[in-house]
């Protein structure tokens, strides 16, 4: 044990896009360093090398993430999951969440059940649950919204750190922070937000992930396909190379935020018409047409295969639309029309300010 602090080792495992939540689990690290405890950090991405875990009390593992959909990023649960078993390792988890600023005016995130789900596969594998928090950090979904102006993104962040660095100091302290206001609204809201959070993950997430292209900007260099966490973008193409983005894409932001040329574009009108015609009630107009016109019955339409049957509807809808998108971007006229149509051609890009492309290198 060292000097103040319950533990002498603790393990960072950090999921970021935009660098949000390693600018938090950096804070964080610093502190338990300033304390004597020995600390390691690691992303959560492709290159993510598994290692085992100190079963001890003395050994600290904190999970870090941003929250999508009102829960916790698929990449995060599967990593826990893999996570190895223990019986006395203890464990905290925090999730950013993403706030904005309009004049005066904060609007906080919402990490609703984020940290709550993180935490039961954590208590399920064996770890004791020391405590979860939710940080507010600059919102980085640029498919809904511009990057904040820079004054606002230094402003948030400032108010960040004090509910960071209280709670790992009061972590490392031994004690429990688990009972706050705050952890009881997240958990309340998590659980009735729950719906939306499932269909995120099955249909938003899948959605949002073909959404992608690029403008005539894009020189092929290939670094969004390299730093991509989840190794989501194929670079294809004959003589120049593009990003294809797959359904392992999690909207995670980095690509857009981070490439050079400003290349990256979400095209939202697209965005409505495709979410529509994918949708289950088109689903049922092209069921009934079929039925009147070619006498076929599908009499199982309440059943799950009638849904997941829907389901490969909508991703093959998904699919083609990436493909279609794909290839008529690369005629520069439709390019420029199709560019000029989106919204993202607008909007700034945002990044957690004091962090680079570096700093996601996990290659030991
Ligand atoms: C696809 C997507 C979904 C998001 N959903 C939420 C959400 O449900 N609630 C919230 O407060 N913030 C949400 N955000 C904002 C991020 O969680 C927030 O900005 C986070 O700090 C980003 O962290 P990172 O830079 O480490 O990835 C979302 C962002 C993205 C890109
Ligand atoms: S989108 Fe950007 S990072 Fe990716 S290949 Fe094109 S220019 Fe490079
Ligand atoms: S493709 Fe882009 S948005 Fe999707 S997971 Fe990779 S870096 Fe994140």
């Amino acid at each position: 044990m060292t000097m103040n602090s319950h533990y002498q080792t603790a393990s960072f495992y950090v999921s970021s896009g935009t660098g949000n939540s390693l600018k938090v689990s950096g804070w964080m690290q610093q502190i338990a360093e300033s304390q004597g405890i020995k600390t390691q950090r690691q992303l959560i991405d492709k290159h993510f090398q598994e290692q085992e875990i100190a079963d001890s009390e003395e050994n600290l593992v904190c999970i870090f993430m941003p929250t999508h959909g009102f829960t916790a990023p698929w990449s995060v649960m599967k990593f826990t999951f893999r996570l190895s078993r223990v019986r006395k390792t203890h464990a905290a988890v925090v999730a950013t969440q993403g706030r904005l600023q309009f004049g005066k005016y904060f609007i906080p995130g919402l990490s609703a059940s984020s940290t709550f789900i993180i935490s039961l596969i954590l208590a399920l594998k064996g770890y004791r649950i020391r405590g979860v928090q939710s940080i507010n950090m600059p919102s980085n979904w640029m498919a809904l919204h511009s990057g904040q102006k820079q004054a606002n993104i230094q402003r948030i962040i400032k108010k960040a750190q004090i509910p960071s660095e209280q709670f790992i100091i009061k972590i490392l302290s031994g004690k429990r922070g688990w009972f706050s206001i705050l952890n009881g609204v997240e958990l309340i809201l998590g659980l009735l937000l729950l719906p939306i959070s499932i269909g995120y993950m099955i249909y938003g997430k899948e959605g949002l992930a073909k959404l992608f292209f690029v403008n005539h900007r894009c020189n092929g260099c290939g670094l969004c396909a390299d730093y991509c966490p989840n190794a989501a973008i194929l670079m294809s193409g004959k003589k120049q190379k593009y990003p294809f983005w797959t359904f392992k894409c999690e909207s995670c932001m980095r690509c857009m935020a981070f490439c050079p040329e400003k290349a990256i574009e979400i095209h939202q009108p697209a965005a409505y018409f495709i979410f529509h015609l994918s949708s289950f009630a088109t689903f049922f107009i092209i069921l009934k047409f079929i039925e009147t016109h070619l006498g076929i019955d599908f009499q199982c339409r309440d059943s799950s295969l009638f849904r997941f049957v829907h389901y490969i509807y909508y991703l093959g809808v998904w699919f083609l639309y990436s493909i279609l998108v794909f290839r008529l971007t690369r005629i520069p006229i439709i390019n420029r029309i199709f560019n000029y149509t989106t919204l993202t051609v607008f909007y700034r890009r945002y990044q957690e300010p004091t962090t680079s492309l570096r700093d996601f290198n996990n290659r030991e």
